[in-house]
């Protein structure tokens, strides 16, 4: 009942209290470099926990490489290396990248670790002893070349609904279907070539059905936002199946006790490695693991994690932690992908954007704002729009931040020695901006960082104001206002500094650089303790505007360095970085048009050109079109498209053309524009 009590009334009586705070990222798997998504899950990881320890709070962050699995197996071998190897280097890499996005964890450690296998032998022994693990034969697709069980990824075919070709063993990309492998028409193993055959063998299950009534009762007591739990209720309304916790060898990972060639499925250790990582922090640190990790704990527990990994988390997680005697997480934080100029990321298609390439151009501080001004409850997908990105950081931190710091400074250092006055210039401005600390700290605490920056950016705004209306550069012109200068410059400084006290836990290298200048730590209790008679250093700028041009290379080096299956999609994201800005007259000065295609011919002479005929509605025109590559003539005469019919009429070898046919074009292919179906010739669009 006490228990019940303290949940109902937390956070507010207890904020003033010293919380203990344990945080994890998900784990990355150790198979590929980070990417740009990565770091939105880390970013916000961090300026969570920097925010609980800047509040004075005995906050944990830990992390680790998911290091198990299938295709982490596959990719050591195709490197001819042992995956202990390969993990190694892996990990190397995502350290690197931890480290230089300033993303600051107490621990990072692996999932193919003593700890891990410890731990991950004494859950599955009390998942034994009480019951919870279940044995059954199971048929699955087998290579028999490479005498491997096939997961759904590693199998190819038709799809059994629409019969596209080449779709994935679980969904049909193309039409959307779902199924089981076995069902696909004309299987192929993407390992062998060959055609898997149906074999069979023994799989261990956890009951994860037994727990169908607690997770209800779980999921819907305020450990997950609203719009996952509702998600959740779906699935648990339809009844949970049994989980698969084993997997056949080859594979890498914890062999599980007891059996001769049946290892650990990657998803029962990788969680299992949240705890490891942390064991091995307490170890260092001579942390208490239990008060962590116990039922009794009154520590909190936070998973910070994808909307893909839900399941995994919110489901199997705590029914494995009930079922084997440790705490259940006390919130899971679930965000939504990173999309880039509104473009899905996605490995497959290459448009994702590395970690490191990134790095290379760009400073970790700038994407770590951007993210946190997008960043809230809600699981929608976080945007990250290229042009929005430059005008933000460029405007809120350069423009209004450090430029107040700018504007105010030399004043100190050259008009009274770099020694801030001892009155207030405008105390009720002071007590506005830090007035508002409560509120931005109830914003942090609730993962509202977007809401946080707005209500600092608004502070930004009326100090910005108050300097401009104050305008000590002229006053200084007059010797007699010589105090008052000082006075407004050095209140300049002190809210400054309180803006940066609230952007310590983003911009955490910025804060860093402020405190030098300031000459002092911010801290939290700092806000209501404004600096007097207090000597500040010479100012140089801590943040730089971001380059356009780093944006265009960092995109460019991506693509290149980026060997996957397609690059077409960022390419096509660079190509319109590379396109200047026309504003809507200009635009309007095309003339747009619906065109048909009457007639359509090969041009004598030429390999990339084709002749059309087109009807605008008030005249017939011959445009000379380089869409060959991509269109026989016959596939071509009667359809629609759009065209740009008032360009200057062009003279060529072959003849002249009038006018411009629009088609999308990249190294995949040309693509003709046509309209929406009952659009007419000689519409103009508009
Ligand atoms: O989805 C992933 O990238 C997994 N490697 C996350 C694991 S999180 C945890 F459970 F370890
Ligand atoms: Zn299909």
């Amino acid at each position: 009942m006490i228990k019940v009590l303290i949940f109902l009334v937390w956070p507010s009586t207890l904020m003033s209290a010293v919380r203990n705070i344990l945080v994890t990222s998900a784990l990355p798997y150790a198979n590929a470099p980070l990417h740009l998504g990565h770091i939105l899950e880390y970013t916000q990881t961090d300026i969570w926990t920097r925010f609980q320890k800047l509040r004075g709070n005995n906050c944990y962050y830990v992390c680790a490489d998911d290091a198990h699995g299938t295709a982490i197996m596959l990719k050591a071998d195709e490197q001819k290396i042992s995956p202990e190897e390969h993990i190694k280097k892996m990990q190397a890499s995502h350290e690197a990248d931890f480290s230089d996005f300033l993303i600051n964890v107490d621990h990072y450690h692996s999932t193919h670790t003593d700890e891990n296998k410890t731990l991950v032998n004494l859950i599955y022994k009390r998942l034994v002893d009480r019951g919870y693990i279940t044995q059954r034969a199971v048929v699955q697709s087998y290579d028999s070349k490479k005498k491997i069980f096939l997961a759904d990824r590693y199998i190819k075919g038709q799809c059994p609904r629409c019969k596209a070709l080449d779709q994935y063993g679980d969904n049909c990309e193309s039409c959307g279907a779902t199924y089981q492998a076995t069902e696909l028409i004309n299987p192929i193993s993407v390992l062998s070539g060959t055609t898997p055959i149906n074999k069979e063998s023994l799989h261990y299950f956890f009951k994860l059905s037994e727990f169908t009534d607690y997770l209800k009762s779980w999921t819907s007591d305020r450990h997950l936002q609203t719009e996952v739990s509702n998600k959740l209720r779906e699935w648990l309304n339809d009844g949970l199946k049994d989980w698969d916790i084993s997997r056949d060898a080859p594979y890498f990972g914890f062999k599980i006790p007891d059996t001769l060639d049946k290892y650990f499925y990657v998803w029962l250790d990788a969680p299992i490695g949240y705890m490891a990582s942390f064991k091995a922090l307490c170890k260092k640190h001579d942390i208490n693991f239990d008060a962590f990790w116990s039922p009794e704990s009154t520590a909190e527990l936070y998973h910070f994690i994808g909307k893909d990994i839900v399941n995994f988390h919110a489901l199997f997680w705590p029914a494995i932690l009930k079922s084997t005697g440790f705490r259940t997480p006390t919130e899971i934080a679930v965000h939504g992908f990173v999309t880039i100029n509104g473009f899905k990321m996605s490995k497959s298609r290459g448009t994702f954007i590395n970690a490191r390439s990134y790095l290379e151009h760009l400073n970790p501080e700038y994407l770590r704002y951007y993210y946190a001004s997008k960043l809230s409850r809600s699981i929608d997908d976080v945007d990250l729009n290229l042009d929005d990105f430059v005008q933000k950081v460029n405007s809120d931190l350069v423009g209004k931040v450090v430029n107040i710091a700018s504007r105010c400074a030399k004043f100190i250092t050259h008009g009274n020695a770099g020694v801030l006055s001892a009155k207030i210039h405008n105390a009720k401005l002071l007590e506005k901006v830090s007035g508002v600390s409560d509120k931005i700290a109830s914003l942090y605490e609730n993962r509202d960082f977007s809401g946080a920056v707005r209500l600092i950016m608004a502070q930004a705004d009326s100090i910005n104001e108050y300097i401009a209306e104050s305008e000590p550069w002229k006053l200084n012109k007059d010797p007699r206002n010589k105090q008052e200068v000082q006075e407004i410059c050095s209140l300049g400084i002190n809210l400054f500094r309180i803006l940066m006290i609230y952007l310590k836990p983003i911009l955490p290298k910025t804060a860093k650089a402020s405190e030098i200048f300031l000459n002092d730590e911010l801290n939290w209790s700092g806000i209501t303790e404004p600096l007097k008679n207090h000597h500040i250093e010479t100012f140089s700028p801590m943040l730089k505007r971001i380059d356009k041009k780093s944006i265009n290379s960092m995109l460019a080096s991506n693509s290149v360095d980026s060997n996957e299956t397609s690059t077409t999609e960022i390419k096509a994201v660079v190509n319109l970085k590379a396109v200047e800005e026309v504003n809507i007259e200009e635009f309007q000065k095309m003339d747009l048009r619906i065109a048909k295609i009457i007639k359509a011919e090969t041009v004598q002479g030429s390999d990339k050109l084709l002749k059309l005929t087109l009807n605008i509605g008030t005249e017939k025109r011959q445009v000379f079109s380089g869409i060959k590559s991509a269109y026989r003539p016959e596939q071509l005469e009667g359809r629609l498209t759009l065209m740009i019919a008032n360009i200057a009429p062009r003279k060529m070898r072959f003849g002249t053309s009038h006018g411009m046919v629009l088609a999308a074009s990249s190294e995949t292919g040309i693509y003709l524009l046509e309209p929406d179906i009952g659009a007419s010739p000689g519409q103009r669009v508009t």
